[in-house]
């Protein structure tokens, strides 16, 4: 990812003129989310299927550059009162606390508009541009990104009242019955919420280039279990990992009652799933022979990250 950071911070960096008509305070606070150092794997994805595929990466930029302005757009809502309710994003004060809770909410909707303007604006092939348009408005619509976000607050009330009912009652031994049930739902709230954001990146990247359906197939597989492999271990992280390291609060998921895997499994369960997951997404990338170098790299990454 090393060598493609820089390619994709400075094309960040060039989006972040919003037009005479953005009042400054706005402005500034949608660049201080752009560009705060996030890992850019969104947009790594991007261009690691392009170059899979044989594409230019230049090609790929404005996907690349669209899929991050969703993904920081949806990491300021994650972390507003209403939602998860945190104070530290990427090592800084989050965006709420740094500027105030509407301009939050504002810089929101705006990095939502901004990434499809900048993806129409930046793609020359009609075709092309309408497919990535297509593909990213559905990961971050309504049963992808937004309905994963909204069942995972649902699941955090849902595991919060039950909690609040299983201390009141006096048969705590009442079985889960439910269990296998949850598994199914956390995976599903974890492949929407998150899972679908890297579907959209390496489908991009695939579109971008030009691929053929076999190419095109093997990504998403790969990204089916990357997404939900990385979503696994960020919530493993919030078990383990160095609060200062993660540039995030740890210890939250457990505190506000998210379902998450490391809860309902257990640490050790947990991590088997994610090496599963990442096992069988470097699988995956081999489709690609030596092309796909970046992608099993990348894999390996998702499970050793510590931030
Ligand atoms: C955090 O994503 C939100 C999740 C989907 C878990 P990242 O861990 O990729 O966040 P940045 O972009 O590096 O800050
Ligand atoms: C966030 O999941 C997923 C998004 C769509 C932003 P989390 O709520 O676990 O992400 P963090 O831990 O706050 O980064
Ligand atoms: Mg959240
Ligand atoms: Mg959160
Ligand atoms: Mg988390």
């Amino acid at each position: 990812m090393e060598d493609l950071r820089p390619l994709v911070q400075q094309a960040l960096e060039n989006a972040g003129d919003f037009g005479d008509g953005c009042p400054q305070r706005l402005g500034d606070a949608m660049r201080y989310a752009l560009l705060a150092p996030g890992k850019r794997l969104r947009p790594a994805l991007v261009l690691m299927a392009c170059e899979a595929c044989g594409g230019k990466l230049e090609d790929a930029l404005p996907a690349a550059v669209a899929v991050e302005m969703i993904h920081a757009y949806s990491l300021v809502h994650d972390d507003l009162p209403a939602m998860d309710d945190d104070d530290l994003r990427r090592g800084r004060p989050t965006v709420h606390i740094q500027f105030d809770e509407a301009t939050a909410i504002l810089v929101g909707d705006a990095l939502q508009a901004e990434a499809f303007r900048h993806l129409s604006e930046g793609i020359d092939d009609p075709s092309r541009a309408i497919e990535a348009i297509r593909v990213l408005a559905s990961a971050a619509g309504a049963s992808h990104l937004v309905g994963g976000q909204s069942d995972d607050l649902s699941a955090e009330r849902d595991q919060t009242e039950s909690k609040q009912r299983n201390s009141d009652s006096i048969n705590l031994a009442t079985p889960d019955i439910s269990s296998l049930r949850t598994v199914e739902h956390l995976e599903s709230i974890h492949r929407r919420k998150t899972g679908a954001l890297f579907s959209a990146s390496l489908a991009m990247g695939a579109i971008l280039a030009g691929a053929d359906q076999k190419s095109r197939a093997a990504l998403s597989d790969y990204a089916n279990d990357l997404g939900l492999a990385f979503q696994v271990v960020d919530d493993l992280l919030d078990y383990t990992a160095d609060e200062k390291e993660l540039g995030k609060r740890t210890g939250k998921d457990v505190d506000r009652g998210k379902l998450t895997y490391p809860g309902l499994l257990g640490i050790e369960a947990a991590r088997e799933k994610a090496e599963q997951l990442v096992k069988s997404a470097r699988s995956h990338a081999l489709y690609f022979g030596p092309a796909g170098w970046r992608l099993t790299n990348l894999a390996d990454f998702v499970l050793e990250r510590t931030l």
